[in-house]
C-alpha cells in the first residue's frame, strides 16, 4: 500500500477507516446510519480450472467487506488477459465470479480489462455498514477469545499442485476452502458483536495476527495443537514444496513471535503460509465466543475452531506466541 502524508490522511473525516491502518478495506461514512465499505483485489491463477479460480478470486475479493463486517452491495470486474487464452476460458473465469457474487447477494454492475501477458481477475467490491459496527483488525481486547473460521494451507496445496505433487483429488480440499465465502461467520460475528477481525490472506496467519496484535496494543497466544491444518500441508512442507511468500513472512514477521520449543520447523512454516480467500480471525469476549463458535458451526460447512487469545503485551518483540 502506497502512503499518503497525514494531510491526506485527515483531508476528509468521514472516512472512518482509510490509509492510517492496515485494514482489510476502506470504509467511508454517508450518514450516522450508512457508510461505504470498499475493496479492490486481483491476481492470478491459483488453480487450472477457470471457473472454479474465478469462484476463488471473487470469495478472496468479497472477503474483505466481509472482514470488516460489512455486506456486499456492488461489484466490478476487473480481469487481464491476452489472446494466449480463448473467450470461452475468460467468459467462464467471469461466470466463476458472477457465482460468487451472486451467492453474496450483491449485484455485478460492471467491469474493465486490459490487455496483459498473465492472466489476472478479481473484483472491487462496495459494501454498506452501519458505522457505529465496522469491525477493523486494531479493537481487540485483553481476554478475548480468538476464532479461526478456515484451515491452514492453500498456499502450500496449490503450489505443490503446480509442481504435480499432488493429485486433483488432493486439491479439492483447498479448493473448497478457497471458493467458500466469509458471508456466515460475517454474518454471526455482527449479530453478536464482536472486538475485531481479520480475514487470513498473504501475510499468513501470522502475519495478519501481527497486524491485529500490533493495531490492538495487545498480543496473541495461539494455541498450536487447536490450529487447523489441512491434510498434507505438512509432509508437503518437509518435500520444500513452499510458495516463495512464506519464507519471505517468515522473515518478516518472526522478529515478533515466539515458538514453543516442542513446535516442529514444518508446523512453523503452515503459520506463514500465504493464504488464498482464507478465514476470518474473529476476537471475540471470551463470554460470547462459545455461542459465536456454535452459531458459525451450526450452518457452516467448514469447522471453526477457538485457536488462541488475547493476552497483555509485555514487551514490543513478542507480539505473538505459539504454544
Ligand atoms: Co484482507
Ligand atoms: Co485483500
Ligand atoms: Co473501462
Amino acid at each position: 500500500m502506497c502512503h499518503l502524508d497525514d494531510n491526506d490522511k485527515k483531508r476528509d473525516k468521514n472516512l472512518i477507516v482509510g490509509f492510517d491502518k492496515s485494514d482489510d478495506a476502506g470504509v467511508y461514512k454517508l450518514d450516522e446510519e450508512t457508510a461505504l465499505v470498499q475493496t479492490v483485489d486481483f491476481f492470478t491463477p491459483v488453480v487450472d480450472d477457470p471457473y472454479l479460480y474465478g469462484q476463488i478470486a471473487a470469495a478472496n475479493s468479497l472477503s474483505d467487506v466481509y472482514a470488516m463486517g460489512g455486506k456486499p452491495l456492488t461489484a466490478l470486474n476487473i480481469a487481464c488477459y491476452s489472446c494466449s487464452i480463448t473467450p470461452q476460458i475468460l467468459a467462464e473465469i467471469l461466470n466463476g465470479g458472477a457465482n460468487k457474487i451472486k451467492e453474496a447477494g450483491a449485484v455485478l454492475a460492471g467491469g474493465h480489462t486490459v490487455t496483459d501477458k498473465e492472466v489476472k481477475y478479481g473484483l472491487s467490491v462496495t459494501g454498506l455498514i452501519d458505522p457505529k459496527k465496522v469491525v477493523t483488525n486494531s479493537g481487540a481486547k485483553v481476554g478475548d477469545l480468538l476464532i479461526l473460521t478456515k484451515p491452514l494451507g492453500t498456499g502450500i496445496i496449490t503450489t505443490s499442485f503446480k509442481f504435480d505433487l499432488i493429485s486433483e483429488k488432493e486439491l479439492e480440499e483447498a479448493t473448497k476452502v478457497m471458493v467458500t465465502l466469509n458471508k456466515l461467520a460475517s454474518e454471526e460475528m455482527q449479530k453478536i458483536g464482536v472486538n475485531a477481525c481479520t480475514d487470513i490472506t498473504g501475510f499468513g496467519l501470522i502475519g495478519h495476527s501481527y497486524e491485529m496484535a500490533k493495531g490492538s496494543n495487545v498480543a496473541i497466544e495461539f494455541d498450536s495443537s487447536k490450529i487447523m491444518i489441512m491434510d498434507k500441508v505438512i509432509e508437503l512442507i518437509k518435500k520444500d514444496s513452499v510458495p516463495g511468500g512464506a519464507y519471505s513472512n517468515k522473515q518478516f514477521f518472526e522478529k515478533w513471535v515466539s515458538f514453543n520449543s516442542s513446535i516442529e520447523e514444518a508446523e512453523k512454516i503452515a503459520l506463514f503460509d500465504p493464504q488464498t480467500s482464507g478465514g476470518l480471525l474473529i476476537s471475540v469476549p471470551e463470554q460470547k465466543a462459545l455461542k459465536l463458535l456454535k452459531n458459525i458451526n451450526e450452518k457452516s460447512e467448514i469447522e471453526a475452531v477457538i485457536v488462541g487469545k488475547v493476552v497483555e503485551a509485555t514487551s514490543d518483540n513478542n507480539l505473538i506466541s505459539v504454544i
